[in-house]
C-alpha cells in the first residue's frame, strides 16, 4: 500500500482518483462561473497566453488532457481550423458533458475520450501538441501522467502544463489569506461545496514548484524545457519538446 497526498490529507493512492472524481462531479455545474469569480476572469489570460506559446498551426493534432469545460480545446479548435484535429478528454464524465455542450454551442464537434491521463489509449508519437491545464495537480502518479503525455507527442511536437505554482514569495501572506479563507467561501455560496474549494487551495501548495516540475518534464523525456510565469508565479506555463 502507499500513500499519496489528497490536499493537505494523508490517503491510499488507491483511493485519490476517488476523491477526485467526487470534487470534479460536485463542481461541474458551477466550474465555469467560480473560474471566473476565483480568477477574477484571470484564467481566461492564462489560457489565452497558452494558446500563443502553444503555436499549434493550421492542420495540426492536439491532444487536450484533464480538458473539463473545453475552453483550451476550443482556443486549440479554432487555431488549428477544419483541417486539424483536437481531441478533448477528461477523466470525469461530468466535466466532459460540460465541456461538449459547450464546444457544440459554439459550433464544434471534437471527438471526446473518456480517459486517465496515467494510461492513455492513442498510439505513440501521434500528436504535435498535447496540453494539460489545472488538471496534473489532480493526477495520482504525475510522472506517469507526464510520460504518457509525451508518449503519444510525436517527434518534433510539445508537451505544455498550465498550472498553480509557487508566487513570489511578498505575496505569499496575501495570497493564502486569498487561498484559505475566500476560496472556501466562495465555493460554500455559490458551488455550494466548501470543501471542494478547500482542496483546490490545499493541493496548490501540494504542487510541485516551477523547478521541480520542469526537472520531472525532463524525466519524461523532454527536452528544451522551460516556464513562463505568469501573475508573479501564482500560475506557470511549463512546455517542453519530445526529441
Ligand atoms: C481544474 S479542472 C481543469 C479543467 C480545464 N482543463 C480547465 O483548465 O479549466 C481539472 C480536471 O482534471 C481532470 N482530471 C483529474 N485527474 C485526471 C486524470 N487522472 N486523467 C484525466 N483527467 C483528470 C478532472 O476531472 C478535471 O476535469
Amino acid at each position: 500500500m502507499s500513500d499519496t497526498h489528497f490536499g493537505f490529507q494523508t490517503v491510499d493512492e488507491k483511493h485519490k482518483a476517488d476523491r477526485v472524481r467526487g470534487v470534479f462531479d460536485s463542481v461541474a455545474s458551477k466550474y465555469d462561473v467560480m473560474n471566473d469569480l476565483m480568477s477574477m476572469g484571470l484564467h481566461r489570460v492564462w489560457k489565452a497566453y497558452t494558446v500563443a506559446v502553444a503555436d499549434v498551426r493550421e492542420g495540426q493534432s492536439v491532444l487536450d488532457i484533464a480538458g473539463g469545460t473545453g475552453d483550451l480545446a476550443l482556443a486549440f479548435a479554432k487555431k488549428v481550423g477544419k483541417g486539424g484535429s483536437v481531441v478533448h478528454t477528461d477523466i470525469n464524465e461530468a466535466m466532459l458533458h460540460a465541456g461538449r455542450n459547450r464546444l457544440l454551442d459554439a459550433g464544434w464537434a471534437l471527438p471526446t475520450v473518456i480517459c486517465d491521463a496515467e494510461s492513455l489509449p492513442f498510439a505513440r508519437d501521434t500528436f504535435d501538441l498535447v496540453s494539460v491545464a489545472f488538471g496534473l495537480r489532480n493526477m495520482t502518479h504525475k510522472d506517469r501522467a507526464l510520460a504518457e503525455m509525451t508518449r503519444v507527442a510525436r517527434p518534433g511536437g510539445r508537451v505544455i502544463v498550465l498550472e498553480f505554482s509557487r508566487p513570489w514569495k511578498p505575496l505569499e501572506k496575501a495570497y493564502d489569506a486569498y487561498s484559505f479563507s475566500i476560496l472556501p467561501a466562495l465555493g460554500k455560496y455559490v458551488a455550494k461545496d466548501e470543501a471542494a474549494y478547500r482542496y483546490l487551495a490545499e493541493s496548490i501548495r501540494m504542487h510541485p514548484d516551477q523547478e521541480t516540475l520542469k526537472s520531472m518534464m525532463e524525466a519524461a523525456g523532454l527536452a528544451r524545457v522551460e516556464y513562463f510565469n505568469l501573475t508573479a508565479g501564482v500560475v506557470a506555463l511549463h512546455r517542453g519538446y519530445k526529441t
